[in-house]
């Protein structure tokens, strides 16, 4: 930077430069409240359409918890965290999402508390989640009309740019998996900025968690967090190439 940073970039760096991957944990619990501060954090993130398809499975059950460590290949920092979080995509509930906002937005118009810029968006956002969102997530029983609408948006595409899904089934999966790992990472930090770690896992059996924790067809676990205090060797070299390997100005 060649400009002062803020205190809170300079804060903000430190986080994120602290946060690693444990792969060894503590027998210490993470307090309740600590916990509750970082979902907090997490679902600060942003959202496609502000629709918030994630979900936190924090799974406690001495039952579940014991099949979900094998199910995650019983990797040692798994079996050792104090709190495994399994953050699922929820594509399904873009309507839920929908719905709530709606009521929300119509609340505030009634109760009068949305001050003159609010009032200003509320025609435009209750139309877009009255209308638009319906237009773009509903695509039928079995996704069934996704080709048409796929095909309708490239046809209109040939002359004009045009938001092109995301249509069917792997589609509205990827779109929300984009969105719950934003939150996953918020989730991540907030631990680190709390004094704990964690580890992001994909190495876990999906089909299996799903089925043990009765999780609908449509969704998908994004990953899987181990969290609580960091133990003994918890961490391998973390290795990261200069900027210029990932950034290009184009
Ligand atoms: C989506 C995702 C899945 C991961 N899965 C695993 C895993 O199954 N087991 C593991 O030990 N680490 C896993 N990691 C951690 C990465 O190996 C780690 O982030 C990477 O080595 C960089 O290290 P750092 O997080 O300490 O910076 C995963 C990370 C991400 C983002």
């Amino acid at each position: 930077m060649d400009v002062q940073p803020t205190p809170e970039f300079e804060g903000f760096r430190a986080v994120a430069e602290a946060r690693r991957s444990a792969r060894s944990f503590l027998l210490e619990p993470i307090p309740e409240s600590v916990l509750l501060a970082c979902f907090d954090v997490a679902i600060r993130a942003p959202s496609s359409h502000n629709l918030e398809i994630w979900r936190f499975l924090d799974v406690r059950t001495p039952a579940t918890r014991a099949a979900l460590n094998h199910l995650c290949l019983d990797q040692p920092q798994v079996r050792q965290a104090a709190n495994l979080i399994v953050a699922v995509a929820r594509p399904d509930l873009w309507r839920l999402g929908a719905k709530r906002i709606l009521a929300r937005l119509e609340a505030d118009e009634r109760s009068g508390t949305a001050d003159a810029d609010y009032q200003a968006w509320l025609p435009r956002l209750k139309k877009k989640y009255k209308l638009m969102v319906p237009l773009l997530f509903a695509d039928g029983p079995l996704h069934v009309l996704a080709p048409a609408k796929t095909a309708l948006l490239w046809a209109v595409g040939q002359f004009r740019p045009m938001m092109r899904g995301p249509f069917g089934r792997s589609e509205q999966q990827m779109w929300a998996i984009k969105t719950t790992a934003l939150a996953c990472e918020n989730f991540m930090l907030a631990l680190t900025a709390a004094g704990y770690d964690s580890c992001p896992l994909e190495g876990f059996d999906e089909p299996k968690v799903k089925h043990l924790l009765a999780l609908p067809d449509a969704a998908r676990v994004v990953m899987v967090i181990a969290a609580g205090r960091r133990g003994p060797q918890a961490l391998i070299p973390q290795i990261r190439h200069e900027r210029a390997f990932y950034v290009e100005r184009v």
